[in-house]
């Protein structure tokens, strides 16, 4: 089959063998990197990642290298790493594959980092619902402290309690630090003022898996891999109506074409493709004529979207747009932490003036005062919650907004409200939002 763009570098070596046992990653070179890296000086390896142009894989895209030079020195306080497994975006499963599958790998990738930050402490802070997750990595860590690797470093896994918000940067650092997870006001960045009031480098699993692989090919050589502005790969969740769902690691600038019908096998059932959300439920959607755009960081942007997590989520012709934003806007309603205004009040309104238009129930004017409201959110909260709500809202608006219209001059859903999604995502009550358990809806 011709799949544009498959490179395996964070997930390497570990669909043909168990590479979860440290003998297993040590026989394909593993750890052999972090002798280099503690024989490097610090800063060198910034440079390192500088030279790599890395940009951060949890949602924002910042560059790795820059975020780990403006950390505050000489302080007189320890420098913290922070491992944000919290992978909590919807659709988003990579972190946990690379976890489950290449512990090792992350862990050289915490080791190294460590170095470069001149940290004794990191902390991974892992989605509690990632037992399974949870257990291998701390396998591996116990066989990683046995074979006397960690050097003085101490590496604690600390397991989240499901809120979606403590995968913001702040929230988890209040969440680590045993508070109640509600994001910080910035400035002071964590680089400066972060765990424990001191300087701190947060980053996604999948960023500082990648580490190991920037020192085996120099950040020059690994800079050239992808495109320009989004250099290296990237592991993509590929979810909804498609044949083959799945993580595949990607060089960054591949074709989003070739990831859905090549790789994933196309829409199911004889259906036509409707829409493609790009990097989880908080970015804005594309349309079926968008699906040649590139994934990386510009051509996204370009199409007046994001990468986001990674997350690709395929929509068929059967999906109402009116359903998946009363279905987005509820998740984020949910998970609103409540601490400013515009997210826990505006995810409300959103949520209920969705409900209105898919039940018939609203007017004209409902539909200006969804976007007006989407309008009042963006930019405006504590944190880019209340965005992640926002911007996929208006997004279904501007682009589907026949089909909004529709319902109003219809009266009604045309596509049969609640159960258009059945086939994309998980069930949810339609009140409260919460996931519906399996077995309830057999
Ligand atoms: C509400 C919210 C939830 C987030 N959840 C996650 C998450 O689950 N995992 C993650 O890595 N980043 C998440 N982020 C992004 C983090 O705030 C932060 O940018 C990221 O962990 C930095 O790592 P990176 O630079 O390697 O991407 C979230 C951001 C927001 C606003």
């Amino acid at each position: 089959m011709a799949a544009e763009g498959v490179r395996e570098i964070v997930l390497a070596g570990s669909k043909d063998r168990d590479l979860t046992k440290l003998a297993a990653y040590r026989a394909i070179g593993g750890y052999e990197l972090l002798a280099r890296a503690r024989e490097m000086a610090p800063q060198a390896l910034i440079d390192e990642f500088l030279a790599a142009g890395v940009r951060g894989r949890g949602g924002a895209g910042f560059p790795m290298g820059r975020k780990a030079s403006f950390l505050a020195k000489g302080t007189g306080k320890p420098t913290y790493l922070t491992v944000n497994a919290d992978e909590s975006e919807p659709g988003t499963f990579k972190d946990r594959e690379i976890m489950f599958r290449v512990p090792h790998r992350l862990i050289e990738g915490c080791l190294i980092t460590a170095h470069a930050i001149e940290s004794t402490n990191v902390f991974i802070y892992i989605r509690g619902e990632y037992l399974h997750e949870f257990e291998i990595l701390r396998d591996a860590l116990e066989e990683v402290h046995g074979a006397g690797l960690l050097d003085g470093v101490t590496i604690v896994l600390h397991r989240g309690a499901g809120a979606y918000i403590c995968g913001e940067e702040t929230g988890m650092l209040e969440s680590l630090e045993g508070k109640r997870g509600q994001p910080r006001s910035k400035p002071p960045f964590p680089a400066v003022q972060g765990l424990y009031a001191s300087p701190t480098l947060i980053n996604n699993v999948e960023t500082i898996a990648t580490v190991p692989k920037i020192l085996e090919l120099g950040g020059a050589e690994y800079a050239k891999l992808g495109v320009e502005n989004s250099a290296g790969t990237r592991v993509f969740s590929l979810s909804g109506n498609v044949v083959r769902g799945g993580n595949y690691e990607l060089e960054l600038g591949a074709s989003l074409r070739s990831l859905i019908y090549d790789l994933g096998g196309g829409i199911p059932d004889g259906r036509q493709l409707k829409a493609v959300i790009p990097g989880g439920s908080s970015v804005p959607v594309l349309t079926a004529d968008e699906v040649d755009t590139a994934l990386d960081f510009d051509s996204m942007a370009q199409a007046g979207t994001m990468l986001g997590s990674g997350a690709v989520i395929v929509i068929d012709d059967r999906a109402c747009m009116v359903q998946l934003g009363l279905r987005v806007a509820q998740f984020y309603m949910h998970e609103s932490c409540g601490k400013c205004t515009p997210c826990r009040e505006g995810t409300r309104w959103l949520v209920q003036i969705l409900h209105a238009i898919e039940d018939g129930e609203s007017s004209q004017d409902e539909l200006e005062l969804l976007l007006d409201v989407c309008d009042r959110i963006l930019g405006k909260c504590l944190c880019p919650l209340g965005d992640a709500a926002a911007m996929p809202v208006a997004s279904y608006v501007n682009r589907f907004r026949e089909e909004f219209q529709r319902h109003i001059d219809e009266g009604g859903c045309p596509y049969g409200g609640a159960s258009s999604l059945d086939h994309v995502l998980a069930p949810v009550d339609q009140h409260t939002g919460t996931p519906v358990p399996q077995e309830a809806t057999a």
